[in-house]
């Protein structure tokens, strides 16, 4: 039975990538049944529409969804982070983002292999907050940090889980638990009760700032990473850099509980600079799709196409040449 997939290729680099991504993944023996959908910046621009609630009511039927990159420079930003990425984020529960750094030594370190887990629904990624006063001298921002005990737990489960499944067996909280006294104190807590329940996993726990030396200095350090919205997400764009760039990081947005599809995607943007001229990297978006063949059960063929980008490693250039390289690597 072919996987029903939906794909939404985006905006830039997004489409060119995402198609080598299908091709990989076909290539690899899996079957998928796949429909595109057309959104993003163009599409905002062209209808003003970002994500219309019958596409989401669709999309929720998909076993998966690849996604490339959305944003043109024309539309402000947050129409498209807010009203389409996040929205998707919250509306199909994607709540663990599950970002893998896999790589030989290089200029930065000996070599790097480790995971991170970022919790994907909630803190100030919540929306929580508003305007008093707009526009006037007194005017007031707020943005607060939601930390569920519910969220927190079932990410920090999904990563004792991982880390379990792993060789090292090794889970590292990172917050800033000496300054977010209150959210800090619910992660720490939340963290300590779930790690008495996997006495097989170490575990070590390191403020945000902290981690940033140690990404850089002695990555080697890290197994499995759990932490909330705000800090993986700048966390995971160093994990990028010191990991063989941004051309190589996957992402996989998922709803561990199956309660509806999935979402992959590269951490790259859309890149409208190189759109249209072939020289995109295929990579990170090859390595989503080997993620969502792993989410999909189809397990023999992710690790397939993730030796394969593996061997191909040092292959430049165009798009299209590099996913031959790494569909005859298969
Ligand atoms: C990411 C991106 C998104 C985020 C943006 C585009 C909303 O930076 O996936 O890391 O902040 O989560
Ligand atoms: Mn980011």
């Amino acid at each position: 039975m072919a996987h029903r997939v939906g794909i939404i290729g985006g905006d830039g680099i997004g489409p060119e990538v995402t198609a080598v991504a299908v091709d990989v993944v076909r290539a690899a023996g899996v079957a998928l049944d796949t429909v595109d959908y057309d959104l993003g910046g163009r599409r905002y621009l062209a209808t003003g529409e970002v994500l219309p609630d019958e596409t989401l009511e669709q999309l929720r039927e998909y076993d998966a969804i690849l996604l490339g990159a959305v944003g043109t420079p024309e539309v402000p930003p947050g129409v498209l982070e807010r009203g389409l990425l996040l929205k998707m984020r919250f509306a199909l529960d994607l709540y663990v983002n599950l970002r893998p750094f896999k790589s030989p030594g290089n200029r930065f370190n000996d070599g790097v292999d480790f995971l991170v887990v970022r919790e994907n629904t909630e803190g100030t990624y919540a929306g929580e907050g508003g305007f008093l006063r707009k526009d006037t001298r007194n005017e007031i921002a707020t943005q607060g940090s939601v930390n569920t005990r519910m969220g927190v737990e079932r990410c920090v489960r999904y990563a004792f889980d991982l880390a379990r499944s792993r060789d090292r067996k090794h889970c590292t909280l990172v917050h800033k638990t000496n300054v977010l006294t209150f959210a800090g104190d619910l992660w720490q807590r939340t963290f300590d009760e779930v790690a008495s329940d996997y006495s097989d996993v170490q575990t070590a726990y390191n403020h945000v700032d902290a981690a940033c030396i140690y990404f850089v200095q002695d990555p080697g350090r890290y197994d499995v990473i759990v932490t909330d919205n705000l800090f993986g997400d700048i966390l995971t764009d160093l994990g990028g850099a010191i990991s063989g760039g941004i051309g190589r990081a996957a992402s996989a947005n998922l709803n561990p509980a199956r309660t509806g599809p999935s979402l992959f995607e590269p951490v790259h943007g859309s890149a409208p600079d190189i759109a249209g001229t072939g020289r995109a990297d295929p990579r990170a978006a090859v390595i989503s799709a080997a993620m969502m063949c792993d989410f999909l059960g189809e397990t023999g063929a992710a690790d397939r196409i993730r030796k394969a980008v593996e061997q191909t490693d040092d292959k430049e250039g165009t798009t299209a040449q590099i996913g031959a390289a790494i569909c005859g690597a298969l």
